[in-house]
């Protein structure tokens, strides 16, 4: 085929009816998380023949890069990074679909540019595409960009049928209410909240969203999903690594912002939602805010619901690592928390009285992610009676969100002999043994529900103003206090003092998953 844009990509074999013919333009293109993420993903949906037949991938950026050499950096990427060893045939189709533009983020005519080349790209293919803007830039020129893709007239394309533009927006969106709030402002000065996808790419992990099908097709757990039968829950989002050569975001961000505010709020929000009335993006998108929305405001003064914490130099992984202050790129004097614990309360019919208790951090002993939920202890009159020491331990269910997947629940059983005693015993599935270990990755599964417009998995406009209309007066506070009341934890232990007394000030431990 001597015309690359007439080529049939993969024509006739997308088995994704649903997704349309598209351009997608990635701006930040030269970037670290479209080498490592985006375009990994997006060969795979091409192995997976779901993409569309008229597929076009325009790389933006402010360096000039040639096509050529843009398909070779291209190639490289999903050879480095793509979870499944790359197909030649199906890696040189998609090569042949990809172009550069070289522009600055504030630049008008670039964006014109851009703007003339999908439309030449359109005029060649014969047929009307919908653009997919990937805005994976830092964040200090997301609103520049989206400025000018309205101004280019790129917001607003095909914008009464199907074929309208939309625009994916990475992480962080905003770094407080305000910020949110005026990001909010910029998106809608140039198109509508239907057309925007707010990046969480913990939505996209399989078992987040294989939380929304444990609790809602199976009968056995909503009778107990309440305050009669809780006691409470904790969410943890431990790392094993510690900030390394990010110091510079990280300073600036710190993890209420980088770990919490997101990701572990929207697991919370999945986790206390009412049950939606359909899998619909705003049947699903209204229970999480409202269940964001029913969250009180923190105590912020001592012995109040936040705890946070830099790590110091300790073990893991079997060697000596640096405390975050010996790191390169951070402040010696720096007031950055790697670690934060917060005690929250859902003021709600369902939750009233639960402690919802959540935890992030970097050099924690391991990387793991779970949502713990902790039922009542039963009555103990039986066994006690029977000579138990101990009072029988409560059931947990532990959603384990990474690594090993799966679920596990804890439950009292009897000791074999001739005595009657009792012993946590557990069940546990784990979905490697199930299902095999290959799971598609979460930007995969993102970036087809963007191209095939359904917003569900993704985070709306209102959601991340509720969630950071929560975290803004904690930051606010933390900044006021400086290093004052900043604790330290050894890289490799699972956290400072202050969290576990924050447990404890309602009779609770957290628990060493
Ligand atoms: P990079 O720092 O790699 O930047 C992406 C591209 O943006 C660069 O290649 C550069 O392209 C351009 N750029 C960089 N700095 C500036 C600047 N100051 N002004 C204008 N343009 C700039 O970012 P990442 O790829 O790591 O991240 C992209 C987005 O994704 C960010 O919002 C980040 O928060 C988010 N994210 C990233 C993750 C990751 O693992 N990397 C994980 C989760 C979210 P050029 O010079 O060619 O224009
Ligand atoms: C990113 C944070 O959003 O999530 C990083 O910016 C963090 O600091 C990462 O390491 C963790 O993601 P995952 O998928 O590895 O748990």
């Amino acid at each position: 085929m001597s015309d690359p844009v007439r080529h049939p990509f993969l024509q006739g074999l997308s088995k994704h009816r649903g997704t349309p013919p598209t351009v997608v333009v990635i701006f930040g293109a030269s970037g670290d998380l479209t080498a490592r993420k985006l375009l990994p993903a997006i060969y795979n949906l091409a192995h997976d023949n779901l993409l569309p037949a008229d597929f076009h991938l325009v790389g933006f950026g402010r360096t000039p890069v040639p096509n050529a050499e843009f398909r070779t950096l291209a190639a490289k990427a999903v050879r480095d990074f793509s979870r499944r060893a790359p197909l030649d045939a199906v890696l040189d189709r998609l090569s042949e679909r990809l172009t550069y533009v070289a522009g600055a983020y504030d630049e008008p005519d670039a964006f014109d540019r851009l703007a003339a080349h999908i439309a030449e790209i359109e005029k060649q293919l014969g047929n009307q595409v919908q653009t997919l803007c990937y805005i994976s830039t830092p964040p200090s020129v997301f609103a520049p960009v989206l400025h000018h893709l309205g101004s280019s007239g790129l917001a607003t394309r095909h914008l009464d049928g199907p074929l309208h533009t939309k625009v994916v927006i990475e992480k962080p969106f905003g770094h407080d209410l305000d910020s949110a709030r005026a990001l909010n402002a910029a998106i809608r000065s140039v198109c509508a909240e239907h057309q925007v996808y707010r990046i969480d790419h913990y939505l996209g992990k399989e078992t987040v969203q294989d939380l929304l099908v444990q609790r809602f097709a199976n009968a056995i757990f909503e009778p107990l999903w309440n305050r009669n039968y809780i006691d409470h829950v904790q969410l943890t989002v431990a790392e094993e690594l510690g900030v390394g050569s990010r110091g510079g975001y990280y300073e600036q961000a710190g993890c209420l912002r980088d770990m919490i505010q997101n990701h572990t709020m929207q697991l919370l929000a999945l986790t206390a939602m009412e049950p939606p009335v359909s899998l619909d993006a705003e049947a699903v998108r209204d229970e999480k805010v409202k269940v964001l929305q029913s969250i009180q405001p923190l105590h912020l003064g001592p012995d109040g619901d936040t705890a946070r914490a830099q790590y110091s130099t300790g073990m893991t992984g079997g060697k000596m690592v640096s405390g975050y202050l010996e790191e390169p790129g951070i402040a010696p004097d720096s007031a950055t928390e790697t670690y934060a614990a917060l005690r929250l309360s859902i003021n709600n019919w369902r939750w009233q009285g639960v402690p919802f208790y959540l935890r992030s951090g970097k050099r924690l002993p391991h990387r793991v992610s779970e949502i713990a939920i902790q039922f009542k202890r039963p009555p103990g009159t039986l066994f006690a009676a029977a000579g138990e020491r101990f009072p029988l331990a409560p059931n947990t269910l532990a959603f384990r969100i990474q690594p090993d997947e799966g679920l596990g629940l804890v439950l009292s059983g009897k000791v074999p002999g001739l005595e009657t005693r009792t012993q946590p015993v557990q069940m546990n599935f784990r979905y490697a043994a199930t299902f095999g270990s290959n799971t598609p990755e979460a930007y995969e599964r993102l970036v087809l529900d963007a191209l095939t417009g359904d917003g569900t998995l993704f985070i709306r406009g209102d959601e991340a103003e509720a969630s950071w209309r929560l975290c803004t007066p904690v930051l606010d506070a933390w900044r006021a206090q400086g290093r004052e009341g900043m604790d330290t934890y050894a890289a490799g232990s699972w956290g400072p003092a202050a969290a576990d007394a924050l447990l404890a000030r309602s009779g609770h431990l957290w628990r060493q998953p």
